[in-house]
């Protein structure tokens, strides 16, 4: 492609130089003052000798004997561009300014015959007129023998041949007093113009011997004005330019119309000669005198001969230029014929290339397409087998999804009977049997959960129901507002309990509507229910009815709006959906909002949900006024919202915070237990398995549990793991990073027994983790194993002093704060003031802090501790020193030898002195 492009631009550059040669190198503009022979002449001359060097554009113009025309033909060659001007001046002075002009535009000029009033020009070619005049002068005194009357026809005034021939003849007369000029007059160069002023000179003039006309055309003006008069005696004629040809002045000399004329040459030859020199910047003269000679009777014959010899090599030379000029003319076409050829070889060769390369890269395209076919076709075949594949699982998937839907579906309806049957009892034993204050407790709290699962089993149908297609509505019409009143009505109590501020709030309109009493209750309870379990104390919750259009068509709008918690925006889109539940940290079967949603839909309405973290939800849904296809004369049987009893059915999920068990105030000899968990039943049970061997506190949620173990300090957390808020991973966590706390063993209880959940709680801290359900028998093994280890830990201490090997029982935070305090007791070892105080202060805990925790550690309080390290340390000096007792009394910083006995007695059963002896001996 390179190559060929190459070649394309050479052979432009070809023929961008060939049409460059055919540009001439000069253009030489040429001014004549006038058209007759003697002009014809020199142009032809010009011309002529132009054609010799090749390259030069010549362009003549000619203005007929006018300045002004002149002066214009000037402009123009200027504006031409013009390298270099010849011109002959008509008159001297109106011509001067132009050519001046044309000088200040660097465009050389050359006079020819002619000049003009100043010296601004660059060349000059032509004869001396003033010394042609002279000769003429010189000529005529000779004809005349000294004596005579001579009439002088001038050339046009103004023009400078003719001031300087006159004054040339003039001069050479002075020397003949006898010859005078009789008559002088202005010819104007033209032949016309003199046979009127010889005709105007014969009137007036007696006796002519000669007329000196200053050039031929004038002179046989004066032969043809004497030709028509009737003087015999004819006067001498003279002429100056002496062309050849014919009617030229040697034509005329010979015939006799004159005596004799003067050469005066037209110097075309020169002019051209003298602009290639100055356009070639080479070396010219300014002044380019041409010769004159006479030519009269004597020479005309053989000048003729040799002028019309000339005039013959001149025609020949023009035939061979014409000749030259064909020859160069098909030359040059010639030569663009071979051009074009060229070209169009070019670019048939580069099509030609191109068209290979094409050809060639159509062959690759088409080859990789091919193999990109075969791969697709290849990964269809493996995407349809996947297809294949997935239909089948999704098909597996879907008839095992609803094998086990129908299952669950018909456990449901197999649970139902037996919770009757459990459920029917249990209100017997309540109402007829004694039962002591605990038992009639337990029964409550069976009731309680017996009713949470019926209505979780409900639930279940009814959605199965829908899903089913085979849920049937029953359509009332009737007041909305007072429903929805009653309903709110029987949360009141709920609410109170809670401490939650619960609003109905109605739009001032009419609401009797179209709707399936049943349905609606269950909607309703289910998001206030929702509402009022994730707000917190304090917090608000409103049902607000109000009217809305929907495409023409009007609905009523319920909206439950909360303050409580609030969903993030990943959930918010999902949970409508089946089975879906925020996260794990709620407990729930992820049904109710998709059943409410479902309830929603049956009523041709639609539900939706607006929320923002900590700030609260709001849920609504809007049913429409009519239903389509329901006559206003179907009745169906009224359902009323209180026969329902709401403390049964949902205390069990909202047992108020203000039951948690007020905990014992009075110190007791039992160890502490923390039980954490927000469901009030499982809660009770722990306690009832429990509280007969151990102090129980309780907390309701992970931040109560924490405040409570900081406050409590007790010797076991059991915690939940799913709790709104701080769940049970964190609350671990955030035991085990507290300084105050670190020590306490955690044990989690969660529903799941998944293996992740037990390792993301032992990542937690916790010492223990066990799956509900559990055994009665297995979790107080599991509580008095973990107590035992502690208090195991702190024997050790009492022994060693030191925590450094017993690692695996320590969290970080206790070793590194037991291997502080020690090393700052055993810096100032002989300062006996060392205070507890200070060694607080030192590990940035207060005093109870610092009792507490050393206290639950090592079962010392810390003066206590204190004491034994200074006592350790003396045992080691007794040992390894040979100070004596006072010495090392006061080296471990007791106050007295006598107190360091006591308290080396006390602590080790043997006086300081006796075991120095016993070492020593
Ligand atoms: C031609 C001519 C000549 C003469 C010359 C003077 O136009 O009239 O005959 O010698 O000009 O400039």
């Amino acid at each position: 492609m390179k190559n060929a492009l190459t070649f394309l631009l050479l052979i432009i550059t070809f023929i961008f130089n060939s049409c460059v040669e055919n540009k001439k190198d000069f253009i030489i503009g040429v001014s004549q003052c006038s058209d007759d022979a003697w002009r014809r002449s020199m142009n032809e001359e010009m011309q002529r000798e132009a054609s010799f060097s090749g390259n030069i554009d010549l362009r003549i113009k000619t203005a007929y004997d006018n300045n002004q025309r002149q002066i214009r033909d000037i402009e123009e060659l200027i504006a031409e561009n013009v390298d270099l001007l010849i011109v002959s001046p008509n008159e001297a002075a109106p011509l001067t300014p132009v050519i001046e002009k044309a000088m200040d535009e660097a465009i050389p000029v050359i006079l020819v015959d002619r000049k003009i009033a100043s010296n601004k020009y660059t060349a000059f070619v032509g004869a001396d007129n003033f010394q042609i005049g002279k000769e003429v002068g010189v000529y005529a005194s000779k004809l005349l023998n000294g004596k005579g009357n001579i009439v002088e026809i001038r050339g046009l005034k103004g023009s400078t041949p003719d001031l300087e021939r006159h004054n040339g003849f003039v001069s050479s007369l002075s020397h003949f007093p006898e010859i005078k000029i009789v008559y002088e007059s202005d010819g104007a160069w033209l032949r016309s113009e003199a046979n009127m002023r010889m005709s105007e000179a014969l009137s007036k003039v007696q006796s002519i011997d000669l007329v000196f006309a200053h050039n031929d055309e004038m002179a046989i003006g004066v032969y043809e004005a004497l030709n028509s008069s009737n003087d015999i005696k004819k006067p001498i004629i003279l002429g100056i330019d002496a062309l050849p040809g014919a009617d030229g002045g040697i034509e005329r000399v010979l015939n006799g119309s004159i005596d004799a004329t003067f050469i005066y040459p037209t110097g075309g030859e020169k002019a051209i000669q003298t602009a290639l020199q100055i356009l070639n910047k080479k070396p010219f003269s300014r002044e380019n005198v041409l010769y004159t000679a006479v030519v009269d009777k004597t020479n005309a014959r053989v000048l003729k001969l040799q002028t019309d010899q000339i005039i013959q090599h001149q025609n020949r030379i023009s035939k061979l230029n014409e000749i030259l000029n064909i020859n160069l003319s098909q030359y040059t076409t010639q030569r663009m014929l071979l051009l074009s050829s060229l070209v169009v070889l070019g670019v048939i060769l580069l099509l030609l290339i191109l068209l290979f390369r094409s050809y060639r890269h159509k062959n690759r395209v088409n080859s990789q397409l091919e193999k990109t076919n075969d791969e697709i076709n290849r990964q269809k075949e493996v995407l349809s087998e996947q297809r294949d594949q997935l239909v089948t699982l999704s098909k597996n998937m879907e008839d095992a999804t609803q094998a086990k839907l129908v299952f669950f579906t018909n456990i449901s309806h197999e649970f139902r009977t037996p919770l009757t049957l459990i459920s029917g009892p249990l209100d017997n034993i309540a109402a007829n049997e004694q039962l002591s204050t605990e038992g009639k407790k337990m029964v409550r709290m069976m009731k309680r959960n017996v009713h949470v699962l019926l209505r979780l089993i409900d639930q279940i149908i009814e959605f199965r129901r829908y899903e089913n297609g085979k849920m049937q509505m029953f359509f009332r019409y009737d007041d909305l507002k007072k429903f929805i009143g009653e309903i709110c009505g029987s949360f009141r109590e709920l609410s109170r309990k809670k401490r939650i501020n619960l609003k109905y709030v109605v739009d001032n309109a009419d609401f009797m509507v179209w709707f399936d009493t049943d349905k609606v209750e269950k909607i309703c309870y289910n998001l206030i229910s929702n509402a009022l379990k994730f707000t917190h104390e304090n917090g608000n919750v409103t049902v607000h009815l109000s009217k809305e259009l929907i495409n023409d068509e009007e609905y009523a709008k319920i909206t439950v709006t909360d303050t409580g918690i609030g969903i993030s925006n990943d959930h918010l889109s999902e949970i409508f959906s089946r089975f879906y539940r925020v996260d794990n940290s709620y407990s729930g079967s992820g049904i109710g909002l998709a059943l409410t949603r479902a309830l929603v839909e049956q009523h041709n309405g639609n539900i939706g949900v607006e929320s923002s973290p900590g700030q609260g939800s709001t849920f609504h849904f809007s049913i429409p006024f009519k239903q389509k296809d329901i006559s206003v004369t179907e009745q169906y049987p009224v359902l009323l919202v209180n026969n329902v009893n709401l403390d049964d059915v949902f205390l069990a999920d909202m047992e108020d915070e203000t039951d948690v068990a007020e905990d014992q105030n009075q110190e007791s000899s039992k160890q502490k237990i923390l039980i954490v968990e927000d469901n009030y039943d499982v809660r009770g049970y722990v306690k009832s398995i429990l509280q007969s061997e151990f102090d129980i506190i309780e907390a309701s949620n992970g931040k109560e549990g924490l405040l409570k173990a900081m406050r409590k300090i007790p010797d076991l957390i059991i915690s939940d793991v799913m709790m709104e808020g701080m769940n049970g991973f964190e609350l671990c966590k955030a035991i085990k990073e507290n300084i105050n706390t670190s020590h306490i063993p955690v044990m989690l209880l969660t529903a799941y027994a998944l293996d992740e959940q037990r390792v993301t709680g032992f990542q937690s801290g916790a010492d223990a983790y066990i799956p509900k359900p559990f055994n009665e028998e297995l979790l107080k093994i599991r509580v008095r194993k973990l107590i035992e280890n502690r208090e195991k830990l702190k024997e050790y201490f009492k022994k060693n002093l030191t925590f450094g090997e017993k690692k695996e029982n320590l969290t970080e935070i206790d070793k590194s704060l037991m291997s502080k305090f020690r090393q700052i007791v055993e810096e100032s070892i002989t300062d006996s003031e060392l205070s507890v105080d200070a060694i607080g202060l030192e590990l940035g805990m207060s005093r109870v802090q610092l009792y507490r925790k050393i206290k639950s550690l090592t079962n010392y309080a810390p003066n206590e501790l204190v004491r034994n390290i200074r006592l350790k340390k003396a045992e080691h000096l007794i040992i390894s020193s040979n100070k004596n007792i006072s010495e090392i009394a006061y080296e471990t910083g007791f106050s007295s030898p006598s107190y360091f006995s006591k308290c080396f007695k006390e602590y080790f059963n043997e006086s300081p002195t006796d075991f120095m002896n016993r070492v020593k001996s």
